[in-house]
């Protein structure tokens, strides 16, 4: 579906597609355990958000330089343009580059070599948000807040990812203020797994202004007349919630009564190398299975730009 539409829940390591994988791998004299792409994409059967995690933290082993996260950056937004993304908002996760003895600037610089030229060569605009890993401690967070402080002027907000349950939002209530003090954006993962308290919490303790995934705020009510009537957008991931099997099935998804129910959902694609899809994949299957109509289509577009981090006149250039 190509609706000039903005991606606003995308994880860049989660675009690693394995052919890439493997060049990476080879580029860098590492050997994954796998014999090819084929075997590989066997493994992409998940249980659920940590089965899915487990995976995409082994694969990121084959991003080494910036050139790396260069051609991962570049390889993403030649296909998101492809399927109408005219903007897009960039999850990275430096905790899991770090971790592993890379330095921040080599993550930053890379992304930003694909990044900074992507609208001259692309066609798409774009923001750069850090997340943190939840499963981490929250002195970790802000030890890597301190440490981005060089390439503030490269990154436009903070987000919060990674394994959810047993990590509430308020672990992280310190960071949060240090980045809003610094004049960051804040965004956070919550109501994926995670019980629809943590989506109260993400709003209430550390003032995001988007809520990831969201989903689970369907099971109190109370709390979807909240977000309607502040217009909390959230940005739903259908094709993910489906490989994680936080629906059982596409046709199960909750986003038609959620969209009939006045929330501010806008559709995007998570990691779209291992659950099946880019942005425009995500726009067709809700078409197809769920049955929404050109309008609801065109909601949810016209949703991602007023969800987006852009000002006014980017955004009316960009749709
Ligand atoms: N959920 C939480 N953390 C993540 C995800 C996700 O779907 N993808 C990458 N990190
Ligand atoms: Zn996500």
């Amino acid at each position: 579906m190509s609706l000039p539409k903005a991606e606003l829940h995308l994880h860049i390591e989660g675009t690693l597609e394995p052919e890439l994988a493997f060049e990476l791998a080879t580029r860098n004299g590492l050997t994954l355990p796998y014999a090819d792409t084929d075997e590989l994409r066997e493994a992409y059967r998940f249980e659920d958000l940590q089965s899915f995690l487990n995976l995409y933290y082994e694969l990121m082993a084959v991003l080494r330089t910036e050139r790396d996260f260069e051609d991962l950056a570049n390889e993403y937004l030649e296909r998101a343009a492809a399927q109408g993304v005219r903007h897009a908002e960039i999850f990275f996760d430096p905790q899991a580059h770090t971790s592993r003895g890379l330095e921040l600037g080599t993550v930053v610089e890379g992304l930003w070599r694909a990044l900074g030229d992507s609208e001259s060569r692309h066609g798409v605009s774009t923001r750069l948000i850090m997340c943190f890993l939840r499963d981490e401690s929250a002195e970790s967070a802000l030890a890597t807040l301190h440490a981005a402080k060089p390439y503030l002027d490269r990154i436009t907000g903070v987000g919060l990812d990674s394994a959810e349950v047993g990590h509430p939002p308020a672990k992280f209530r310190e960071v949060y203020e240090a980045a809003a003090a610094l004049g960051l954006r804040r965004v956070a993962h919550a109501g994926e797994e995670g019980p629809p308290e943590y989506i109260t919490e993400a709003l209430d303790v550390l003032g995001v202004e988007r809520v990831d995934h969201g989903l689970r705020c369907v099971e109190d009510p109370a709390l979807v007349e909240r977000l309607v009537r502040e217009r909390v957008p959230l940005t739903l991931c259908p094709l993910s919630n489906v490989r994680l099997r936080t629906v059982d099935t596409l046709a199960d998804h909750p986003l038609p009564a959620m969209l009939d129910a006045g929330l501010m959902c806008t559709v995007h694609s998570d990691d779209p190398a291992y659950f099946g899809g880019y942005a425009g994949d995500n726009f067709d299957a809700v078409r197809d299975t769920l049955g929404l109509s050109e309008e609801q289509l065109r909601e949810l577009a016209r949703n991602s730009f007023l969800a987006s981090f852009l000002e006014d006149d980017e955004e009316l250039r960009a749709r």
